[in-house]
């Protein structure tokens, strides 16, 4: 197709744009230049002029093995048709067991209590309350202030928004009482250009202790941390930093919660980020990869300790209020089993490591180019930070992001940063294909 038919082509295909209200989207600037994809298989969208655009985000950091798996299909479509759909409230199916004990095997030491949930979102929201009620469960009723860390991204619901470090999401809303921030860990004058961890920052995790003597360890229920956090711009925790953090809650008695949601299922070279730094949490909240994005599901991982203070008590009794219509949906934990099998069969778990210095190298590869200021990697996420133009932060990133699409990458950007996350099926002659776009992309920005 040439330009002219495909500019028709879209025209006549498209549907109307005006109902739907997109999410995390300026919308009229989109709806004036629309850019859609209508097919995807393996590495690579297809748009609606019928080019192929390679995906750097894995979507949206969650078709870990990469698009179109007809195995995961056949396995939701199996299940639609075997039982749709079956309540877990005071009913079972054998799948939402079956699943649940298979992640209980994979699951970082000891967290093999699993709670079901629909998205990452409610992952948090729900490991947050699970971390209040452990507390009152075990009479310290008074542990009632969460902490998050600046910069940090743990979705959209209230709990989240509230122990998340993101203003732009935070400041048309009402939080939680009582939530508090620890300092984040990105230290441009000190780190830039590291290749994996930072070098230096590990006592940033001593910003916890601080927020001890501010209020008391006695009101602090729990600190929710990205282990290496994606959504502002991928930021991975300087060395020495989470074994750090974990300390101070063990002094404290301060549950530790990792929010896992972009890292876990083999983002970072183990299934999940906990097991290659060998710091466990006591809660750890998971969803995208968890069913290669085929199907909307989240779960929440529990060690026994936390699990068992709340489930006590006279067993005719409810123990947790709380749970969504759809925790567990039988076609979501076909999908997750499917998908646990391809991570398994196709060693997709520890793929990751195994890529992670071609990554780095062709990452960092970019030093030197025209607006780079920061290069950042860890297993196979990546960012590339570009200096704001003068009076007009963001822009650079968002025309990086148009420029890219043309060139055939589909890349994320937050403000100025260009982030990288792709399916971990990525080839090595993919990566380096990746990262010569990018450059052409930057060195050709104002
Ligand atoms: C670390 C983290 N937590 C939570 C979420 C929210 O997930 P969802 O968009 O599925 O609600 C995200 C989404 O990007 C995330 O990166």
């Amino acid at each position: 197709m040439n330009d002219v038919d495909r500019q028709s082509w879209s025209r006549t295909n498209r549907p109307d744009l005006g109902a739907f209200w997109m999410p995390f989207t300026a919308n009229r600037r989109f709806k004036a230049d629309p850019r859609l994809f209508v097919g995807a298989k393996g590495m690579y969208y297809r748009t609606e002029d019928g080019r192929e655009v390679m995906d750097a985000v894995a979507g949206l950091w969650c078709v870990n093995a990469g698009h179109g798996r007809p195995e995961v299909a056949e396995a939701v479509a199996r299940q639609l048709e075997t039982m749709d759909y079956a309540p877990s409230f005071q009913i079972g199916h054998p799948l939402a067991f079956d699943f649940a004990a298979e992640l209980a095997g994979i699951a970082p030491a000891g967290l093999d209590r699993i709670f079901f949930v629909n998205s990452g979102s409610e992952s948090v929201d729900t490991a947050l309350k699970i971390a209040l009620a452990y507390h009152k469960a075990r009479g310290e009723g008074g542990r009632t202030r969460l902490i998050g860390r600046e910069r940090g991204y743990h979705g959209v619901g209230f709990g989240g928004i509230s122990v998340g470090g993101l203003v732009n999401n935070r400041r048309a809303f009402t939080l939680l009482p009582g939530a508090d921030h620890i300092r984040h860990t990105l230290d441009l004058e000190r780190n830039a250009f590291s290749r994996g961890l930072p070098a230096h920052g590990a006592e940033l995790a001593d910003d916890l202790e601080r927020k001890v003597a501010l209020h008391g360890a006695d009101t602090i229920a729990a600190v929710i941390v990205e282990p290496v956090a994606g959504s502002a711009g991928v930021l991975p925790p300087p060395k020495g930093y989470l074994e750090r953090l974990r300390a101070i809650c063990d002094r404290h008695g301060i549950l530790l919660i990792f929010d896992e949601v972009i890292t876990g299922f083999g983002r970072t070279g183990q299934a999940f980020a906990s097991q290659l730094f060998g710091v466990t949490p006591d809660i750890m909240t998971t969803a995208k990869g968890l069913t290669n994005a085929a199907f909307p599901m989240g779960a929440v991982f529990a060690s026994r300790a936390v699990h068992d203070a709340i489930v006590d008590g006279p067993e005719q009794l409810i123990e947790l209020f709380h749970g969504y219509t759809y925790s567990g949906h039988p076609a979501a934990c076909a999908a997750g089993l499917a998908a646990l099998d391809i991570y398994r069969r196709e060693g997709l778990f520890t793929r990751a490591a195994q890529l992670s210095p071609v990554w780095e190298d062709a990452l960092h590869g970019l030093k030197g180019t025209r607006h780079v200021i920061d290069l950042r990697n860890f297993g196979l996420m990546g960012a590339v930070e570009l200096e704001p133009r003068a009076g007009a932060a963001g822009q650079r990133g968002y025309e990086a992001m148009l420029k890219a699409l043309d060139e055939g990458v589909f890349l994320r950007f937050t403000g100025d940063t260009l982030a990288f996350s792709p399916p971990l099926i990525i080839s090595e002659a993919e990566i380096g294909r990746l990262f010569e776009t990018v450059r052409k992309v930057v060195e050709a920005l104002d």
